[in-house]
């Protein structure tokens, strides 16, 4: 049976009486089979005897626009019965209130990986992210917090938080899991319209048409850049839009000026204010 808790004092109390390790996986709820698959990498890495601890909460601070996050689904009875049936034996479901203090004013920004791609169409996103990442892993102190792979820019900035600053948990990425015509799994994926949903896999069959193309051994990022924007505008439907199109190293997340070493090629598309984002690796 599944423990719920929504205040941070009361959650540090039930967590002295839960064994170690514990794995921590953040959402912001309205979950979906990648989700619970994060979950059950979750119980893989603490065992039976270890405590997987799921926290469910939409955090106001990493949203730039008020619409998205007053449209942001939150099927919280739903959520309950999946974490429990995935195996999470704790799940953390504080208000707004619980997490931040109404005049709180320290953000955690970080200034390298942060330049491009989601992080500069939008603003004060990750700043959000890394804050109430580093609030979680102070409350639980994990020994293992799960992120998915679709969220790369994400990952990476949580992978560097941790390195830089000194924090003890082991952030670990799990392979994006995607519907069977391709499209990647995301909450937002729910507020498509019939034909959006039916159209949305245009968006990793255009990065895949580019990575093939690694394999005559193209170097020069234009030509994949190419490549995907013309099939991601092949025939659009009207609401479809491109946030952006980008080539950067994967492990700088800079743009590449030759794929020579491997890289990511990113995107973000908008069918009308439904933003969907994916990438796919280009070997070198
Ligand atoms: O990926 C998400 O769902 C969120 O950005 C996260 C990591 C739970 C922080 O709110």
């Amino acid at each position: 049976m599944i423990t719920r808790s929504t205040d941070v004092n009361s959650v540090r109390k039930l967590l002295q009486k839960m064994s170690p390790p514990f794995a921590l996986v953040p959402t912001m709820g309205a979950l979906h089979e990648g989700h619970l698959e994060l979950i059950r990498k979750a119980r893989q890495k603490v065992g039976s005897s270890g405590t997987v601890i799921v926290s469910i909460f939409v955090n106001p601070i990493q949203f730039d626009k008020a619409s998205d996050l007053e449209n942001y689904p939150q099927p919280l009875s739903t959520d309950l019965a999946l974490c429990e049936r995935a195996g999470a034996d704790l799940a953390f479901t504080p208000p707004k209130e619980s997490l931040y203090h109404a005049d709180h004013s320290v953000l955690i920004r970080e200034s390298l990986l942060t330049k491009h791609l989601c992080g500069a169409t939008r603003p004060g996103h990750f700043d959000g992210v890394l804050t109430v990442v580093l609030k979680l892993f102070n409350i639980f102190q994990p020994n293992y917090a799960i992120f998915g792979q679709k969220d790369f820019q994400q990952l990476a900035l949580i992978q560097r938080m941790a390195r830089d600053l000194n924090l003890s948990t082991t952030v670990i990425g799990h392979p994006t899991v995607r519907a069977p015509d391709g499209l990647a799994l995301s909450s937002r994926n729910t507020h498509l319209t019939a034909s959006e949903r039916a159209d949305a896999p245009r968006i990793h069959r255009a990065l895949c048409a580019a990575r093939d193309i690694s394999h005559t051994g193209e170097q020069n990022p234009s030509i994949y850049l190419e490549v995907a924007r013309k099939h991601l505008l092949m025939n659009p439907l009207e609401s479809f839009t491109i946030d952006y199109l980008e080539l950067v190293d994967a492990e700088t997340l800079q743009p590449t000026p030759s794929v020579t070493k491997p890289s990511f090629l990113a995107t973000a598309c908008f069918y009308g204010k439904v933003r969907l984002i994916d990438h796919i690796v280009i070997p070198s």
